[in-house]
């Protein structure tokens, strides 16, 4: 699959980013199954711990709009590696099943599928015994 043009939404959307305290702007984008594209980029606060990631603004962007079935999410920066995904937003991401992701720099893009990303997100979890 060419994901070139999901790849280039989220450099767009990284142009959008507020990040004036890190000064590290991020830019995700996500497809959907019907084949539209959300995009978020990072959010951040005075009070630091209050700062969406890039990738949890797309969602909320998908979410609030009734999109909730995606195939996968692109997540990127200026980094000298492609940028690893934060914990909390891989669990996000695991919350609406977005099977891969992938993630870019300038020169490189790989590949991975969210179960290598954060194994057995929400195995056993609300389970209970009959
Ligand atoms: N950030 C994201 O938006 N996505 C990631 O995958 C990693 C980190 C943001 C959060 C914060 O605004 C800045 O990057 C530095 O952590």
């Amino acid at each position: 699959m060419d994901w070139d043009k999901l790849v280039e939404a989220a450099w767009r959307a990284r142009e959008s980013a507020y990040a004036p305290y890190s000064k590290f702007p991020v830019g995700a984008a996500l497809l959907a199954v019907d084949g539209r594209i959300f995009s978020g980029c990072n959010v951040e606060n005075l009070s630091y711990g209050l700062t969406n990631c890039a990738e949890r603004v797309a969602i909320g962007a998908a979410v609030a709009v009734g999109v909730r079935q995606f195939l996968a999410v692109a997540v990127v920066a200026d980094t000298a590696v492609p940028i690893a995904p934060c914990g909390a937003c891989r669990q996000v991401l695991a919350e609406f099943g977005v099977p891969l992701v992938i993630l870019a720099n300038r020169s490189e893009r790989v590949e991975f599928l969210l179960e290598e990303l954060l194994p057995r997100a929400s195995a056993g979890i609300l389970d209970r015994p009959e």
